[in-house]
């Protein structure tokens, strides 16, 4: 397979600035994209978001905002001034379009979330939505590109059937991946880094395989090596 870039963004699920300043130094070259979310945001904030863009990385700050469209649009402005390159919103028509305004004249790249992987048919019914799970997704990867979002983050599971609905330009970023023979965790519906990125997906968001790896950077190394050779 043909590599364009390093696919791999690592979450850096951590709870504070230090213990993630020396994840980011351990893995050195072999990372350049990490993501920020809420645990580490709320622990280290922005001032932790410009350490790492000061040090030449890039940021996907992982938000999910949702909130009436002039809270969305203000606070995707201000993310879009610091200079982080991905920014998730929730999958909604309101939010999306207020997120799009707010991220005018930036180089920002907004991904939305569709429906959170952690749902299943109940819990949709609970919040009143009679479909299934993948009828939603669709649905809301259709009003994700008629609102011009950038991009989709979503389970590599569905990657191919996003892929197809948004074509080739937009973004998907896939969380949910372990090399075979990997520990799952928590983690129920995964692909392997090669298959997701097969199905369509441009980047991985890669968390306890690495940051728990004994060698984090080798194991970087060693996934990057595991794709070029599928
Ligand atoms: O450690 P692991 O590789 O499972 O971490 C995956 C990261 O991706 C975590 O930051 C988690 O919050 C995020 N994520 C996910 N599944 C989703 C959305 C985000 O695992 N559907």
């Amino acid at each position: 397979m043909l590599m364009k870039r390093n696919p791999i963004i690592v979450a850096l699920d951590v709870d504070s600035a230090a213990e993630a300043r020396a994840l980011v130094e351990q893995l050195g070259g072999s990372v350049n994209f990490y993501k920020v979310g809420m645990e580490l945001y709320a622990s280290a904030g922005m001032e932790f978001v410009r350490e790492l863009l000061g040090m030449g990385k890039d940021v996907f700050l992982d938000m999910k905002f949702y909130d009436i469209p002039e809270t969305v649009k203000r606070a995707v402005a201000q993310a879009a001034r610091v200079g982080v390159s991905f920014l998730t919103v929730h999958g909604s028509g309101a939010v999306m379009r207020a997120a799009v305004e707010g991220k005018a004249g930036s180089s920002l790249k907004l991904l939305a979330v569709t429906v959170l992987t952690s749902f299943d048919r109940q819990d949709l019914a609970d919040l009143g939505y009679p479909c299934g799970v993948s009828e939603l997704v669709e649905l809301r990867v259709r009003k994700a590109m008629e609102a011009k979002i950038d991009g989709i983050v979503a389970s590599p599971l569905e990657a191919a059937a996003i892929r197809s609905i948004m074509g080739p330009d937009a973004i998907l970023v896939t969380p949910g991946v372990r090399s075979p023979g990997k520990a799952a965790g928590d983690q129920k519906r995964i692909a392997t880094p090669a298959q997701a990125l097969r199905d369509g997906a441009d980047y991985l968001v890669m968390g306890r395989q690495i940051t728990r790896a004994a060698d984090p950077a080798a194991e970087a190394a060693r996934v990057i090596e595991e794709i070029a050779a599928s």
